[in-house]
């Protein structure tokens, strides 16, 4: 394994008006990655990319960025970063370019590069660098968000909430550039709360909620996990063993053997579970009850929705 180019560990915030908006957390961010942070309002998702930013001081735990510690050495760790804020918070009256050089030139970067230009063709806003930013569309204004972001060459971009309250075709254009972001080598970190922004997006993604961070797993595993359901099986008679004859079935036994429970695809054509039962009858194995469930993940992702939809 190589270094991760991102290191939080233990990282907890209780703000001052006694919130506890995070609990010991720790991420590891792999360069050159898509990393989703994904939760319902409230999860902690902005604290967190904050305290990796320098801008909230945490209660406790440590960050390394590139090598950095982000609280020793916080002028170096940061201009590893790029951030992209979740509100438009920047000059109106200011043009497209001067606001990009402005941000260039805090970090300490010369100005004659032709950096700039390239972020400004990359982002398609060259034809608009003396535009005033009041002058643009919603989806350029935060195309500027990034291009200024971008402005110093960080290594690292985090993208808060990129398309929360965008419309669709803006919200594709936006994934498409997060994509080709990555192709430049740019490691990504974004935050939302759609499942599908994740999904379509992320080659991780990390799940947080009241502040804890719950999984963090390959985007492809998490997503099979997610269409899981349980059907638990009440035996008559516990069980010390599986049959080798129920060998197809992703079986475990649970309750001290007297639940066989199925773990089943429940998007799948076919879920397994009537050929299941009409091996136990085979098998002489008698059950008094069915009962199927959401596996605890997929449960997590249903409250994600609900709180993603209010
Ligand atoms: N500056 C602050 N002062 C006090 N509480 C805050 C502050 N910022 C956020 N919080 C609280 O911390 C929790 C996490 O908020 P936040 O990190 O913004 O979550 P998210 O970005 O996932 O919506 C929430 O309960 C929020 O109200
Ligand atoms: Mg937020």
């Amino acid at each position: 394994m190589t270094e991760p180019i991102l290191s939080v560990r233990g990282v907890s915030k209780t703000y001052a008006s006694g919130v506890h908006a995070l609990h010991a957390v720790d991420l590891d961010i792999n360069k050159g990655e898509i990393f989703a942070l994904l939760g319902p309002n409230g999860a902690g998702k902005t604290t967190l990319i904050s305290i990796i930013c320098g801008i909230v001081t945490p209660s406790t735990g440590t960050i390394t960025v590139g090598g950095f510690d982000a609280i020793g050495q916080p002028k170096r760790a940061r201009r590893q970063i790029g951030l992209v804020p979740q509100e438009l918070a920047t000059d109106m009256f200011e043009t497209v370019e001067s606001t990009c050089r402005f941000s260039r030139g805090l970090f300490g970067h010369p100005q004659k590069s032709d950096h700039i230009e390239e972020v400004l063709r990359d982002l398609s806003l060259y034809d608009k660098r003396k535009s005033k930013i009041m002058e643009l569309s919603g989806g350029m204004k935060r195309r500027v968000l990034i291009a200024k972001a971008l402005a110093h060459e960080p290594h690292i971009l985090f993208l808060d909430e990129p398309t929360a309250g965008v419309d669709v075709e803006l919200r594709r254009d936006m994934w498409k550039l997060v994509h080709r972001l990555r192709e430049k080598g740019t490691t990504i970190i974004l935050t939302t709360h759609y499942i599908e922004e994740a999904e379509e997006m992320a080659d991780r993604v990390g799940v947080i909620s009241g502040g804890k961070l719950l999984v963090v797993d390959e985007k492809t595993a998490l997503m099979k996990k997610l269409g899981k359901r349980e059907l638990d099986i009440a035996l008559n008679e516990p069980m010390s063993t599986i049959p080798g004859d129920l060998g197809d079935w992703e079986l475990s036994l649970e309750n001290e053997g007297k639940t066989l429970r199925y773990v089943f695809d429940a998007q799948a054509e076919r879920t397994g579970i009537p050929s299941l039962l009409r091996k136990l009858a085979d098998l002489n194995i008698g059950f008094k009850d069915l009962e199927t469930s959401k596996s605890s993940l997929e449960d997590i992702f249903v409250d994600l929705v609900k709180e993603g939809g209010k």
